[in-house]
């Protein structure tokens, strides 16, 4: 037998087994030797090389960014975990380092040179983001870190009362799952959940079924992380309305793919973060109804929430600069305008048009690729930019190893935040990619090809 062959059928004996096993030193002990086995995986699987003929239309969006550009180990990267974090461009970068060069001041307090230019900037980048989506009035967005942050802030805000419900679908992200279980913990305020399709696709009727004239506030997602659908957010806002409930939209994973008009759609309350729509890490965007911002309390209280206090006492300063407690991300916030910039001359059209191409030409190949059950709807136009599999007989966690071992392909692999629905469903963890408009089909074929290797090779 040949040591390659040897290696194989160990390898196979061992992830095999480790499927199967629970932590035990014997684990431990395999563990080891699997690591030791899977590191050889570099010079055992077929070296194949990243073809670049890219067009030079992606070409020059490449350009852009200087993290695709690297070689890890002497090889290019091929980067795929875009819904988790983007990347990020040049102009992005330049915002944020020009402000730490230039003008690294406080916004609103004072009136020096660089406190008057931060404020001229982070205000600059509230209008963009305004324009972006739709809003009325700057005041209707304020700055937060993130998505999460968003969520949270509404729960723990709005006026709800014991009897109330919060209702959400059954795919939501931890983000938008676990402020609401506090909040009924903490407040009596039901949780309240509609299932989707099996395939994910959003139910009507399961949706009516559960809203009730006790349901104040709907909080549902725009497109889904897990499987890349997205929910028809008009429908859903209208019947809400009718119905006497509020609406939040998690748009962390549709900013970056759809056009968002907040005002169009009437929503009442929307999040986002800037980190998935190549803006820099820890910035994201509350989006609140003008009509309901003056009766939301302070999230959190302190330096820029007022204009005068005693003590006993405080006079709450202007919307939205009470909302944005202490000092901020002045930073992220000036990239994260510069960021829209950027997408804005690039266009959604684009964007889309790019990441459906990369995603239906993945989805064929690995529909021609034995044991590969991809989750979500089988068409890759519902699913954004995202690929979501499993492979029967292999460890995520390990198809998502080898691919960044062998060939710098980084992906993700586990429950992505939303174990509750794999929990539910008994869906095994899964590795999932996702494409964004700076990828290239020479990268989504490289992807598979070295994927189709893995598999072949280990089971
Ligand atoms: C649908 C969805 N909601 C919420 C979040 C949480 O975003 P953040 O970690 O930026 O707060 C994510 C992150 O992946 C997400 O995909």
């Amino acid at each position: 037998m040949s040591v390659a062959s040897l290696v194989k059928n160990k390898l196979s004996n061992l992830f095999r087994r480790k499927s199967n096993m629970c932590c035990s030193v014997k684990f431990e002990e395999e563990r080891k030797d699997l690591n030791s086995a899977k590191n050889k995986a570099e010079i055992l699987l077929p070296l194949r090389i990243l073809k670049d003929n890219t067009q030079p239309e992606i070409r020059n969006i490449r350009d852009d960014f200087p993290a695709l550009s690297q070689r890890i180990n002497g090889k290019q990267i091929v980067y795929l975990d875009n819904a988790c974090m983007s990347l990020r461009p040049k102009p992005v970068i330049d915002a944020i380092t020009s402000y730490y060069y230039e003008y690294s001041g406080c916004h609103g307090r004072v009136d020096h040179y660089f406190g008057t230019a931060t404020t001229r900037a982070y205000e600059s980048a509230r209008e963009t983001v305004r324009k972006h989506i739709g809003a009325g009035s700057s005041s209707e967005v304020i700055f937060i870190r993130n998505t999460t942050e968003g969520v949270n802030f509404i729960a723990n805000t709005l006026y709800l009362k014991q009897g109330d419900a919060v209702l959400c679908s059954d795919l939501e992200h931890n983000s938008n799952l676990l402020p609401w279980l506090a909040l009924r913990d903490r407040a009596n305020i039901e949780h309240r959940i509609f299932d989707t399709a099996d395939d994910t696709s959003f139910d009507m009727d399961s949706f009516l079924k559960k809203l009730d004239s006790r349901v104040k506030l709907v909080s549902v997602l725009l497109t889904s992380n897990l499987t890349g659908v997205t929910f028809p957010i008009r429908e859903i806002i209208r019947e809400s309305h009718r119905a006497g409930a509020l609406v939040l939209i998690d748009a962390a994973q549709g900013a970056l793919y759809h056009d968002i008009d907040v005002k169009d759609l009437d929503v009442d309350f929307m999040v986002f973060s800037g980190h998935k729509i190549v803006g820099p890490t820890g910035t994201g965007v509350l989006y609140v109804k003008e009509r309901l911002l003056s009766e939301l309390p302070c999230f959190l209280f302190g330096g820029e929430t007022v204009v005068d206090t005693t003590y006993t006492g405080f006079t709450l300063g202007n919307i939205p600069n009470r909302h944005e407690a202490g000092l901020q991300d002045y930073a992220g916030v000036i990239g994260l305008g510069a960021a829209i910039q950027f997408l804005h001359g690039i266009g959604t059209g684009f964007i889309r048009k790019q990441i459906n191409k990369l995603n239906a030409m993945a989805t064929e190949e690995l529909a021609k690729t034995k044991g590969v059950k991809v989750i979500g709807p089988a068409d890759p136009g519902k699913r954004a930019g995202i690929l979501n599999f499993y492979v029967e007989g292999m460890a995520s966690s390990d198809i998502s190893y080898l691919l960044n071992k062998s060939a710098n392909i980084m992906t993700r692999s586990g429950r992505h935040c939303v174990h509750s629905w794999y929990n539910a469903r008994k869906i095994p963890d899964s590795v999932r990619a996702s494409f964004s408009f700076y990828n290239t089909p020479e990268e989504v074929e490289f992807f598979v090809w070295t994927l189709r290797d893995i598999i072949r090779f280990y089971t």
